[in-house]
C-alpha cells in the first residue's frame, strides 16, 4: 500500500514538473515570438515613413518627432491621432497620419498617408491588411504600382466625386475581379484629406510648436549636404 502511495506521489510530481517545464517554454517562446512580430511591424512602419518622406527631404528624426492631431468623431472615432512630422532646418514641411480604412474585402487595412502643408500627398503606403492574395493584396508596393497614384494628389484633384476607383466614375484604377479593397483605400486617403482641411490651422498650430527635444540635432554632413528640394513645394 506504501509502494502504491510512493509511486502515486512520484508520478505526480513527474506530471507537475513536466507540465512546469513544458508550460514555461510555451510561455518564453510566446513572448519571444510577440516581441520578434512588434519588432517586425516596427520595422515595416520606419521602412514606410522614409519612403514617404525620403530622408533628403527632411533633417529631422521622423521616427521620434511626433505630435498629437485632433481628435474627430468622423475621422478617427474621436481618439487623437500620432503624426510623425518631417522639418527641414527647424520648419515643418509635411507629416504622416496612420489611416484606417475600415472597410476591406477582409477587415480593415491599415495605411500611412503622408500629406505636406499645402495639402498635397507625399505619399500612402499599407502597413497591415488580410486582403486576399492575387486579388486585393496589389495595394502593397511588393506586389504593384497602384498605391503611388496618390502621391502628388489633393482634395480638389480629382475633384471631389472622382475620388474613386473607375468602376465607380473615379479615376484611380481598381484590380481585375477585385473592386473593394482599392475602393476602401481610395476612400481611407480622402477622408485623410477632408480631415487634414477641415483642421489646418489647427494642425499648423501644432506642427509650429518646436520640434520635440528628442529630436536628434542635425550633423554637420546634413548641414552641409542638404539641398531641401521637395516634390511638392
Ligand atoms: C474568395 C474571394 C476573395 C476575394 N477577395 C477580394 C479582395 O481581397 N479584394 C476585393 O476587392 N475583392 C475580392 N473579391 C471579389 C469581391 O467579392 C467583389 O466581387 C469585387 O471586389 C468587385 O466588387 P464590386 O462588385 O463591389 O465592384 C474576392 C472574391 C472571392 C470569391
Amino acid at each position: 500500500m506504501a509502494a502504491l502511495a510512493q509511486s502515486i506521489r512520484r508520478n505526480a510530481i513527474g506530471l507537475g514538473l513536466f507540465a512546469i517545464v513544458t508550460g514555461g517554454t510555451i510561455a518564453v517562446t510566446q513572448v519571444m515570438t510577440a516581441e520578434r512580430i512588434e519588432e517586425q511591424a516596427a520595422k515595416a512602419e520606419a521602412k514606410a515613413l522614409f519612403e514617404i518622406i525620403p530622408e533628403d527631404q527632411h533633417d529631422n528624426n521622423l521616427l521620434t518627432d511626433t505630435v498629437e492631431l485632433p481628435a474627430d468623431d468622423r475621422f478617427n472615432a474621436g481618439e487623437p491621432v500620432t503624426a510623425w512630422v518631417a522639418r527641414d532646418n527647424g520648419r515643418p514641411t509635411g507629416l504622416i497620419m496612420p489611416v484606417v480604412a475600415p472597410d476591406g474585402y477582409s477587415g480593415a487595412i491599415q495605411l500611412l498617408v503622408g500629406i505636406d502643408l499645402q495639402g498635397r500627398i507625399l505619399g500612402v503606403r499599407v502597413t497591415s491588411h488580410r486582403e486576399t492574395p492575387g486579388l486585393g493584396d496589389r495595394i502593397e508596393t511588393k506586389k504593384s504600382d497602384w498605391i503611388h497614384a496618390f502621391t502628388g494628389r489633393s482634395l480638389r484633384d480629382p475633384e471631389p466625386r472622382r475620388w474613386n476607383v473607375k468602376k465607380n466614375g473615379g479615376v484611380y484604377d481598381h484590380f481585375t475581379g477585385a473592386t473593394i479593397t482599392p475602393r476602401a483605400v481610395v476612400k481611407a486617403v480622402q477622408k485623410s484629406l477632408i480631415y487634414f482641411r477641415q483642421h489646418r490651422s489647427e494642425i499648423r498650430d501644432i506642427l509650429n510648436e518646436p520640434a520635440s527635444p528628442r529630436n536628434k540635432p542635425l550633423t554637420p554632413e546634413k548641414i552641409a549636404g542638404q539641398t531641401p528640394e521637395r516634390e511638392h513645394s
